[in-house]
């Protein structure tokens, strides 16, 4: 707990919600008048914390914290609370409920009076996050009419932290969970990330790695689950419900049952009285997160069971305390014969979990990661979006940087996401944006969402890279409003995490704003994917995956390069896509570029649609990718004096590092092509 209380002071630490002092004393005064007072009658603690987040967040902003005055004086100032509690607010807003749904909620200004109100304590405090970003974000305040509801049900983290303090695939310090295999915390440090997370509006959290191990199969016993329904408390005010990833084999490895069957009697009690235990110290507990069958984890294979009879029999067990289970789709063969050219690992996800489509039970959510690889940094979309049409979905995006620069190099992951999430799955020949699949509406599913890997730990400044802050910033808006653009989110946050100096918020969007694009150019060449040092994943490595196990290959020879995907000559999996999408792929002449080596197997001195040949491509993107990031560092260095010492010099240091390592990324990948290919350099440029 030292280090993790140590940290607190750091920089960075109030991230988005530092609530920077308002400069201009005119509109200071303005605004400190129009909010001299707040008034609430309600005491659930999700409607107070709402009313002492505006509290401290006027105070900071404006100089003077509002008084607090009971609602039937109030005349001047914040009214907040439920419609249905407040007669005051009712009367003002009470038209509008029918429209906000259970988390949604109404903002309405007039005559000095501002009212917050929604139809629950979590609308109320999203409302209350709502106007202190308007504030922090200089909006005019006098007439404000907002109506907001949050487009997906769940918005959701996943903590991949281990009992043991390690977070798999985290970048920003140990865990602010678990130490030396117990559950150790800062309260003040979960209650500071549970306002992160709502203040973006996200309403759900996954405590422990889904790759669960030894101890933390334990969690869902009375050894752990005290300590843990005291975490679930902290975000239960801040209407986050706490979820945990689980390991299909407890009932052998804790209960003691002879198999994890889900078909067998004695497991599915076991399983249901592992609900009950759990329902009776956290009533509000989210659910279960599985990892099943998938990277040597556990699961219904083991027992000629699909992945249908391990999820509801999980769900069965849940169901009757209103839980769900969260079941991922990230499987398949990992243990491939590199020599083995017939089997494709992108199909595995379709090729398992359609066939199953309206198997599942209604509490059952399918979590299919956005692309068929593994989070890299460019992939088509999974073609399970739009196919499945009787399944719950939710999307899973991977916020902690694994294949993206690790937190070392900048890369804003907003951009990539929209693409995901506008693409045209093309589902009954409509406009089907995946977007409309997840939220639920397109196919009229009761449920769906948005989950995520969290990329915070102990750092002071939460993740690493001051800039990484965005991307979880990003997240929780896009989960809200998937129509925001990525623009909009990158000043939002730069503004309320970094200055509002209006070149500041200028320049670091517009490094934000092309930072995918430099890291995209410096490292694996039109969506190969892999070419990273195994294991760890970071730095550049082409043959780092090449005779492995792992189903990641590049096919790399002297005459060309890319993975046959296509139906006519390779593995199908263009086939997956609906319409005209799979003939899309499939042709060489209409793949798009940034995709081709994903679906196709070149020459490289196949023209692009682009005009460039492949192999000057790849020279091409990775000289002026290595150029522009040693650009990113000196955009930096001239905002030196407008931020705070200690904000800029973490980011600048690694904003170098980024620069340095562009240029190794840069030469290993030049070389090898130019070795392989024999293809000189049409600029002549330096290659080894
Ligand atoms: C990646 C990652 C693993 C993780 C896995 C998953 O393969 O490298 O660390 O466990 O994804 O999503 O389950």
């Amino acid at each position: 707990m030292g280090s993790q209380q140590a940290n607190v002071n750091l920089a960075g630490y109030k991230a988005w919600l530092a609530m920077h002092a308002r400069e201009d004393v005119v509109q200071r005064k303005q605004e400190a008048t129009r909010y001299g007072w707040i008034a609430s009658s309600e005491h659930h603690e999700t409607v107070v914390a709402a009313v002492s987040e505006l509290v401290s967040g006027i105070g900071a902003m404006l100089g003077q914290e509002p008084r607090l005055i009971e609602p039937e004086y109030i005349e001047q100032g914040i009214i907040i609370g439920t419609i249905e509690g407040n007669v005051r607010i009712q009367a003002i807003c009470g038209d509008v409920t029918g429209q906000l749904g259970p988390e949604g909620f109404v903002i309405r200004a007039s005559a000095g009076l501002t009212a917050i109100g929604a139809n629950t304590p979590a609308g109320v405090l999203y409302g209350a996050f709502h106007l202190l970003r308007l504030l922090a974000l200089g909006n005019k305040m006098e007439n404000l009419s907002v109506i907001e509801r949050p487009a997906n049900a769940l918005r959701m983290i996943n903590q991949w932290d281990n009992v043991d303090g390690s977070i798999e695939r985290g970048y920003a310090g140990k865990s602010i969970f678990y130490a030396d295999g117990e559950i150790v915390f800062n309260p003040e440090r979960i209650r500071d990330y549970a306002r992160l997370l709502a203040s973006v509006g996200m309403n759900a959290i996954a405590i422990n790695n889904v790759n669960v191990h030894r101890l933390e199969s334990h969690f869902i016993t009375e050894a752990f689950l005290p300590r843990i329904a005291e975490l679930a408390a902290i975000f239960r005010t801040y209407g986050i419900r706490l979820y945990l990833s689980i390991n299909f084999a407890s009932p052998i490895e804790v209960g003691g049952v002879l198999t994890a069957d889900p078909l067998e009697v004695d497991v599915r009690q076991w399983w249901k009285e592992r609900g009950a235990e759990i329902y009776s110290l956290i009533p509000d507990f989210g659910g279960f997160l599985v990892k099943a069958d998938s990277e040597n984890r556990p699961g219904p294979f083991t027992y000629g069971r699909n992945h249908a009879d391990g999820a509801n029999m999980l769900a069965e067990a849940l169901a009757p305390y209103g839980g769900v289970v969260i079941w991922r789709c990230f499987v398949y063969d990992c243990k491939q014969d590199w020599r083995d050219r017939s089997t494709d690992r992108a199909r595995a996800a379709y090729d398992h979990f359609m066939p199953l489509d309206g198997e599942f039970h209604s509490n059952v959510l399918l979590q299919i990661k956005n692309g068929p690889m593994d989070f890299q940094v460019r992939e088509p979309v999974s073609p399970l979006f739009g196919a499945m049409e009787r399944t719950n979905q939710l999307i899973e995006f991977q916020i902690t940087q694994e294949y993206t620069g690790q937190q070392l190099h900048l890369c804003y992951l907003v951009p990539q996401w929209k693409a995901v999430l506008d693409f045209d799955t093309l589902a009954h020949g409509e406009a089907s944006p995946v977007k409309r699949i997840v939220d639920g509406t397109f196919f009229g599913r009761p449920y769906g969402g948005f989950a995520a890997v969290s990329n915070i730990g102990c750092d002071g400044n939460w993740t690493g890279h001051l800039l990484a802050q965005a991307n979880l910033y990003g997240y929780g808006r896009l989960a809200w409003n998937p129509e925001l653009t990525a623009e909009a989110i990158a000043a939002e946050w730069a503004a309320q995490a970094i200055s509002p100096n209006a070149q500041a918020v200028h320049t670091v969007c517009s490094m934000m704003m092309e930072s995918l694009d430099i890291y995209e150019s410096y490292t694996a060449p039109l969506g190969v994917g892999w070419m990273v040092n195994p294991d760890h994943h970071y730095g550049p490595n082409v043959d780092g995956y090449e005779y492995d196990k792992w189903g990641t290959y590049h096919f790399a020879d002297r005459d060309g390069v890319g993975v046959d995907r296509t139906v006519a000559s390779g593995t199908g999996y263009a086939g997956q896509y609906i319409g005209d999408n799979a003939k899309m792929y499939e042709s060489l002449g209409r793949c798009p570029d940034e995709l081709l080596l994903f679906f196709h197997h070149v020459p490289y001195t196949h023209k692009l649609q682009s005009g460039v040949t492949v192999i000057q491509h790849i020279y091409n993107t990775h000289f002026d990718g290595a150029e522009r990031a040693a650009e990113l560092a000196e955009k930096w260095q001239a905002l030196r004096h407008l931020m705070p010492a200690g904000l800029y010099r973490q980011t600048e240091a690694r904003l170098l590092e980024q620069a340095e390592h562009a240029k190794e990324w840069r030469d290993r990948i030049n070389t090898y092509f130019y070795r392989k290919s024999g293809i000189a350099d049409a600029w002549g440029r330096t290659i080894y």
